[in-house]
């Protein structure tokens, strides 16, 4: 019940239902296995989220290509690609096991089995054109600093979106007050939102229309 009222009061939720696509996902036989998943609606919420803050660039500029890091069985490589049909989105997890199954309807998607801390997945981002939009949802630890670094050498990167997930090494005393007033995660996301280069426009925010209490979202933004 008390499930049932958070999904509820999410707004991404409610946004989610009026898309076309939500009635695709829920019919087509390819998609419908992502809505057995008891997680679904937190996975809803989360790729909206992210999506939110990259679909005007993409409405404006189709042609960026995003890649979707540590993208696991692909719910938000599945929203942005049939969203945005133009748009080529490659899906990179480090798991060939996962089901993936539904990817493979979509012709704009392409999944790479790939570590996010090898030089081909540096390679990957270097070479997938001059408009790279790079999105990870729930990155723990090294994962999501190793996306911070490559958004700060490659000037082809353009957005960056990250949900941060369990935190890492870091120094605490120099976060102990966010610590103390809001708790070990959101000094985890100040220290990585610190790790932005200075000639990024960084944002960060706690997004309550995010079902998951890891809910800190991070906007890095390259002046073109
Ligand atoms: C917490 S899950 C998040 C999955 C997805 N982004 C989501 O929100 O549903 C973390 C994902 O990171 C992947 N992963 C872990 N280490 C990785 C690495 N070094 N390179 C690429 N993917 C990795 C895992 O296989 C898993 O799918």
């Amino acid at each position: 019940m008390a499930e049932a009222t958070t999904v509820e009061r999410s707004s991404y939720v409610q946004s989610f239902k009026k898309l076309r696509i939500a009635k695709l996902i829920n019919e087509r036989p390819e998609f419908r296995k992502l809505r057995r998943k008891n997680t679904f609606w937190k996975e809803v919420s989360e790729a909206m989220a992210v999506r939110e803050r990259i679909k005007d660039l993409l409405i404006r500029d189709p042609s960026h290509v995003v890649i979707d890091a540590c993208s696991g069985k692909g719910f938000l490589t599945t929203l942005v690609g049939l969203m945005h049909p133009k748009t080529k989105v490659i899906s990179v997890d480090i798991d060939e096991g996962a089901d993936r199954e539904h990817l493979k309807y979509l012709k704009n998607v392409e999944f790479i089995n790939m570590d996010i801390m090898s030089e081909e997945f540096e390679k990957l981002v270097r070479d997938a054109g001059e408009k790279v939009i790079l999105t990870g949802i729930h990155l723990c630890r090294d994962l999501s600093e190793r996306f911070i670094e490559l958004v700060n050498r490659y000037d082809n990167v353009k957005l960056a979106v990250l949900m941060p997930c369990c935190e890492g090494k870091f120094p605490r005393e120099k976060y102990q007050f966010i610590i103390d007033e809001l708790g070990v995660y959101e000094g985890w996301c100040c220290y990585l939102k610190d790790k932005f280069s200075q000639d990024l426009k960084v944002r960060i925010k706690r997004d309550k229309k995010v079902i998951s209490p890891k809910n800190v979202v991070i906007t890095a933004e390259r002046e073109s």
